[in-house]
């Protein structure tokens, strides 16, 4: 269960580059206004509703555009203006919230988790927000309201044009379950088609279906987490932590080690050791590498990518151990130093839902090793294997 419910904001300005031409140029003001590339390989960048109604869309070709929309007024955009207002526009965010994540020149996630107490309730503050936005920038945004990043996402659709819309923590499943699963983020027209074969046309319906035959269509290690989406459910922090790039630990023998046994519990130990940073600081790793050098300084590094991203000890210990083995297949000791990394590290909220159910459990097991570490130092466990 999670702890608290919180409350995301995800905010986006209504055809963005359109609305700051019009502050510009207020005679553009109820027309269609179509901005992108006018050379004859162009694409449109952002079109007004006035020409979405025609059928023009942002990253189609230019030529069909001046097709279904040939009365538009065409213009290149001016992007350096756009940034500048993309920074004022964040800037207006900063002002409500610590946890302000940009994710686009005119997209932002906030979290107003407590805010209540502070700014009143979250539909007054997003109006207060949007008033603001218009006041200072002349251009107007819309803001979905949701229990997690997800469902905000998904709730700026509803908000859009110039709009609020919410979605209560505990509706999120009400509120997906009747939408084309084509309207979750990351389910793309090849995935939808391979679902309506299951005759699954609606998230409710894929959040029910049986995941056996799910996998086989959104992959093995995907289709749980795609289900638990399909439910409204994203445990995704709004503010991604410092990027850790790796996560590594060696050891310098006093002696050379020849002995293969010892080699092996000397790496298993460093993997259980790397296993637990990486759990402490909330991330999963994509692949593990390992480092070793003989008495003359010769140093091999070798690198394996993942099958999926993990946390679990079981899976580093095994690979930085199997590459072991093969680097001491080409050149065996004595060995003067090992150590092993992890890297491709990310979020874990963010990779859980890759996951598949044998992941989760072996996660879950390290954690509870992790523990007990803790408590009685790194000796007083290990894993039967
Ligand atoms: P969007 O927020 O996707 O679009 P929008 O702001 O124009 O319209 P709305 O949000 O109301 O649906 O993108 C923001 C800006 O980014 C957009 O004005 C132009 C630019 N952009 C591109 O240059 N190419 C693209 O393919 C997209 C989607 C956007
Ligand atoms: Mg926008």
């Amino acid at each position: 269960m999670p702890a608290t419910t919180r409350t995301i904001f995800h905010v986006d300005l209504d055809a963005f580059f359109v609305a700051v031409e019009r502050v510009r140029d207020p005679s553009l003001n109820g027309k269609p206004v179509i901005i992108g590339g006018l050379g004859p390989r162009g694409v449109v960048a952002t079109a007004s509703y006035e020409a979405r109604k025609f059928g023009v869309r942002s990253a189609q070709p230019m030529a069909i555009a001046r097709r279904r929309c040939p009365q538009a007024v065409f213009m290149r955009g001016d992007h350096d203006l756009y940034r500048e207002y993309s920074v004022n526009f964040r800037e207006v965010l900063d002002r409500y919230s610590p946890d302000v994540s940009a994710v686009s020149i005119d997209e932002a996630y906030m979290d107003m988790t407590g805010s209540d107490r502070l700014f009143g309730p979250p539909v007054k503050v997003a109006e207060e927000i949007r008033t603001k936005i218009s006041g200072e920038l002349g251009i107007t945004a819309s803001i979905g309201i949701g229990p997690n990043k997800l469902v905000a996402k998904v709730a700026t659709e509803d908000a859009k044009p110039d709009g609020v819309f919410m979605v209560a923590g505990g509706d999120e499943a009400a509120y997906f379950a009747p939408r084309p699963v084509r309207d979750m983020p990351g389910i793309g027209p090849k995935a939808a088609g391979a679902l309506t074969t299951l005759g699954i046309e609606r998230l409710g319906q894929l959040a029910e279906h049986p995941v056996g035959p799910l996998r086989r269509i959104l992959g093995p290690n995907h289709a749980l987490g795609i289900q638990e989406r399909a439910r409204g459910i994203d445990r995704s922090p709004v503010m991604e932590r410092a990027k850790t790039k790796s996560i590594s630990a060696e050891t310098t023998f006093a002696e050379d080690v020849d002995d293969t046994t010892e080699l092996a519990t000397v790496m298993r130990r460093l993997s259980a050791r790397v296993g637990a940073r990486l759990r402490k600081a909330g991330l999963y790793a994509r692949g593990v590498s390992i480092k070793l050098r003989y008495p003359d300084f010769t140093t091999v590094t070798r690198q394996v990518t993942l099958p999926a991203p993990t946390d679990a000890d079981a899976v580093f210990v095994e690979a930085s151990k199997s590459l072991m083995d093969r680097t001491l297949a080409e050149r065996a000791g004595p060995v003067r130093l090992l150590g092993v990394g992890l890297t491709g590290l990310g979020e874990r909220a963010a990779q859980l839902s890759l996951l598949d159910h044998d992941g989760v459990r072996e996660s879950a097991i390290s954690s509870a090793m992790d523990r007990i570490r803790d408590r009685f130092g790194e000796g007083a466990v290990r894993r039967g294997s």
